[in-house]
């Protein structure tokens, strides 16, 4: 049901549209003292408002102002005794919905009312929709890596420039793929992914390029493939490295002159795609071993993002931990506030084989089975203890020291980080002086 929040100082008036509107099944709410306004705005939810143009101790442009700088989209009808085409411009220039003249005929304002209504709810609809998809798309993590990786997005997204992503699984390629398209002038258009490991070989021409009724046996009718599907817009292909060497060969000539035909059909179709392409797989070796065409290689590789595994930036596990987190009490509407410091600590020196997709998988585990309203370190231990063992792994082959030194290093970012940058609580944490850690601190460079 709607709530109206009708704003007038005529008692007889108020009293009249409140019968008329719940007549038609409206909720009303009705406020004679203009001062009061903001306080209902804030403790209820109104859909639209009907305000009055003059009253006693506040004039309603200026109540207009109030309304919009708290709900900038709220519709606002303006309704006055005495309007004066100055007012009803001024009213409407700072953005008021409509301006209707007392006595207020009924039917006009069921209709302006209605008109209103569906703008609003059109509107709020639609920017409940993009904040969801920018929280569901949203990349996570400060570290020094992931600064860089949204730098480049942010240079690269506007260009139709070719990309490739690579990075070991679920380091978080996709969400890259889709950050690049929404942040393009292509985001109005469509945005569509293929996983080339995933179809079978003899569907995956026909599902690339379409086909044409009977071009095949089973196909029963004409089929639009998804780069034509994807004019316009943008088109994921992952997994490229599995693309077999026939496909190669096609893929490399559409990119070449933008155009292919259905299967089936001798028609040239000719598109505007923007081609973005995924791999875990080291492609370099791959074309030694002569499984990928260098020339395809080069095509598809015009600007190359590479997702360090998470193990090399531990530093961002507490930002995805408490990201995840967010994210799943709504899911589970599970009241947890926080993860203690031990809890955060602890899963900050876990190495993630499968990455980000095994962090939240975890996360997500741990508060399905929370109890309480904080995450404690049992908790954490516990969904690890029933996972699959992810073992430790050297990042590369140094000297002991240089590991060693490495390692301390990430350590104390880390902590530091935690203890929301407090040297005092970092030392108590690591079990140092402060001096001993203010050393440190500065031998490392770490800011
Ligand atoms: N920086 C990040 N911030 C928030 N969520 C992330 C981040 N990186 C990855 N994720 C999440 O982790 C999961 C895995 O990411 P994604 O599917 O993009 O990985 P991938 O590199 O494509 O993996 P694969 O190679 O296995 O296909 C997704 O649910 C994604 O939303
Ligand atoms: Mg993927």
């Amino acid at each position: 049901m709607y709530n109206i929040l009708v704003i007038d100082d005529d008692e007889i008036y108020l009293k009249s549209i409140q019968n008329l509107l719940e007549y038609k099944n409206f909720k009303v709410t009705t406020c004679e003292n203009p001062l009061n306004v903001l306080k209902l705005l804030k403790e209820n939810s109104f859909q639209c408002v009907m305000l009055d143009v003059r009253m006693p101790g506040k004039d309603g442009l200026d109540v207009l102002d109030q309304i919009k700088k708290h709900d900038p989209q709220i519709p606002v009808i303006m309704v006055s005794g005495q309007s004066t085409i100055s007012i009803a411009v001024e009213a409407l220039q700072k953005d008021a919905y409509d301006f209707i003249e007392k006595p207020v005929n009924a039917d006009r304002l069921l209709v302006t009312l209605k008109n209103a209504l569906e703008k609003y709810t059109l509107q709020t609809s639609q920017s409940a929709l993009i904040s969801q998809i920018q929280e569901q798309y949203q990349i996570v993590g400060e570290s020094k890596a992931i600064k860089s990786i949204l730098q480049q997005i942010q240079k690269i997204a506007p260009t139709s420039a070719k990309v490739l992503i690579r990075g070991a699984t679920g380091t978080g390629k996709e969400l890259v793929a889709r950050a690049l398209h929404n942040l393009s002038d292509r985001s109005g258009r469509p945005y569509l992914k293929i996983n080339c490991a995933a179809i079978p070989e003899n569907l995956l021409e026909s599902e690339l390029f379409g086909h044409v009724k009977g071009a095949f046996t089973g196909a029963f009718e004409d089929k639009t493939g998804v780069f034509e599907a994807a004019n316009g817009g943008t088109l994921f292909l992952d997994e490229i490295g599995e693309l077999d060497q026939r496909f190669q060969a096609k893929l490399l000539q559409v990119l070449q002159d933008g155009s292919f035909s259905p299967v089936g059909s001798t028609k040239e179709i000719q598109v505007d795609v923007r081609i973005i392409a995924a791999t875990n797989q080291n492609l370099e070796n791959m074309i030694d071993e002569k499984r990928f065409r260098s020339d395809l290689y080069h095509r598809l590789n015009v600007v190359e993002i590479f997702i360090p595994a998470l193990d090399k930036r531990k530093d961002d596990i507490p930002d995805l931990a408490n990201y995840f987190l967010s994210i799943y009490t709504k899911t589970y509407n599970k009241k947890i506030t926080h993860f203690s410091e031990q809890a955060l600590l602890y899963l900050s020196k876990q190495s993630f084989k499968g990455n980000i997709r095994e962090l939240k998988h975890l996360i997500e585990k741990v508060i399905i089975f929370c109890e309480s309203s904080i995450i404690e370190l049992g908790d954490v231990k516990k969904a690890f203890e029933s996972e699959p063992v992810s073992g430790y792994e050297p990042f590369s082959f140094e000297s002991l020291k240089d590991e060693l030194l490495k390692h301390e290093k990430e350590y104390i970012e880390m902590t530091l980080k935690i203890a929301n940058g407090r040297k005092s609580k970092a030392a108590e944490i690591l079990n140092i002086n402060r001096s001993a850690l203010f050393k440190k601190i500065r031998k490392f460079g770490i800011e």
